[in-house]
């Protein structure tokens, strides 16, 4: 496994066919949060031993802003460095004039597996550019232990989960452990924060930013309040450090014992309570918090999906690989091992998946209505789009601006990327 460095060109990965056969080597860039990268090079080794080829395992930024950005690179030079990609759940519609058409080298059958909604999402104009491959969802992660100490309930709103960290967060402060925060999440300027505070805002029914038929509904009350009341958790319950957390930094402070609330995806569920966690045993898992009485539970869609180049000198084994690592199969093993979520509905109804999981089953819902982002209707411009409202959120939330201002100012941004909402 290598890692490439933005910036710098790849060298060509393709090994020599091993004599008299048709072997080649097929490289395969993987994510590398929790245990993506182990989990992508095992499955990946398995496919090579299977078919009598290589794999080269490349790992990629954690941040899908930067990985998104070293993709266009590769790809906009056509190179051939990378035969099967790891894209976003909003990169289709960016990335799609770069990948071949996997309809046609997996049988519908198999494709049918999936959840619809997922494939439909990977589908432009009529071409599949990518299989899903594992689904996400924001949800709300909390110490069992802290909350039963303080003879409290998991919160179901915002304003309830505000009082409980801070009460949490004075008494163990009190207690000696003048480390634990209230609550930690990802509010980096990236496109980690744009989920989060998506989730926020549609909590509160704040809308998506932009709807389904483009008109650009960012600035409204219901959003500003949500994000208003996100700013005053910045250095009370939430450390001023979590201006800087992607997901790896929140899971890192809440694994080690140091914050009674963590919104992230499920991965952290397998590490969490992996046996070298200081909180294992220890973590519940719930839908994240509605805006008010009037709200509703909001967690963004997430996930991941392998595309094949089209640069590719070897197309056909890239979509073997593909049609491999997305199997029943493939799927029930990552899950089982690192809390990710299947793409095929029937793996929800696995006892063994629900062993390892039992929260894939009681936040079912969770995940099959999970909220997306406005990918589909923005198009190529998705990722202008979620640039302008991570930075916008983050002005807010590190005390900049006010969030009436700043999404006023958004949504002009927003008007003039569009000509007017026509995306
Ligand atoms: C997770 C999600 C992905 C999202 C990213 C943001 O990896 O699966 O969809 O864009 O987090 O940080």
């Amino acid at each position: 496994m290598r890692s490439i460095i933005p910036g710098v060109a790849l060298s060509v990965l393709c090994a020599a066919p091993l004599a008299g056969a048709q072997a080649a080597t097929i490289s395969i860039s993987c994510g590398a949060v929790g245990l993506e990268l182990e989990l992508c090079q095992e499955g990946a080794n398995a496919w090579a031993e299977q078919t009598g080829n290589q794999v080269e395992v490349i790992s990629t930024p954690n941040s899908a802003t930067e990985r998104l950005a070293l993709y266009q690179q590769i790809l906009a030079a056509g190179s051939s460095d990378i035969d099967v990609y790891q894209i976003d759940v909003i990169w289709p519609g960016t990335l799609a004039p770069h990948f071949i058409d996997l309809g046609e080298h997996i049988d519908q059958e198999q494709i049918d597996q999936h959840f619809p909604a997922i494939v439909e999402n990977n589908t432009v104009d009529d071409v599949l550019v990518a299989m899903p491959w594992f689904t996400d969802a924001g949800i709300l992660y909390y110490r069992t232990d802290l909350l039963e100490k303080y003879g409290k309930e998991p919160p179901t709103t915002w304003q309830e989960l505000t009082d409980i960290a801070k009460e949490v967060q004075e008494g163990e402060r009190g207690e000696g452990n003048d480390r634990m925060a209230g609550f930690v999440f990802q509010a980096k300027a990236y496109e980690g924060l744009t989920c989060d505070a998506l989730e926020w805002i549609d909590s509160f029914n704040g809308g998506t930013i932009v709807a389904d038929d483009g008109s650009i509904t960012i600035n409204n009350e219901d959003a500003a309040e949500a994000l208003d009341l996100a700013a005053t958790w910045i250095g009370d319950i939430a450390p001023e450090g979590v201006l800087n957390y992607a997901e790896e930094e929140a899971r890192g402070v809440f694994q080690s014992g140091n914050a009674v609330f963590m919104r992230n995806w499920p991965y952290a569920w397998a590490l969490g309570n992996a046996d070298d966690s200081a909180i294992k045993g220890k973590i519940g898992v719930s839908a994240l918090p509605k805006g008010g009485e009037d709200g509703k539970h909001t967690g963004v869609l997430g996930g991941w999906q392998l595309a094949v180049s089209k640069y590719s000198e070897n197309a056909e084994l890239g979509a073997d690989l593909v049609k491999y690592l997305t199997s029943f199969d493939e799927q029930k093993r990552r899950a089982i091992k690192g809390a990710y979520n299947p793409t095929i509905a029937a793996l929800y109804e696995d006892e063994e998946v629900l062993e390892a999981n039992p929260f894939f089953g009681d936040l079912y819902e969770t995940f099959t209505n999970a909220v997306a982002r406005p990918s589909k209707v923005t198009g190529a411009k998705y990722n202008q789009v979620s640039s302008e409202f991570y930075n916008a959120a983050h002005q807010v939330l590190s005390g900049k601006s006010d969030a009436a201002s700043s999404l006023e100012a958004l949504e002009s941004r927003l008007d003039r990327l569009s000509r007017g909402g026509r995306w």
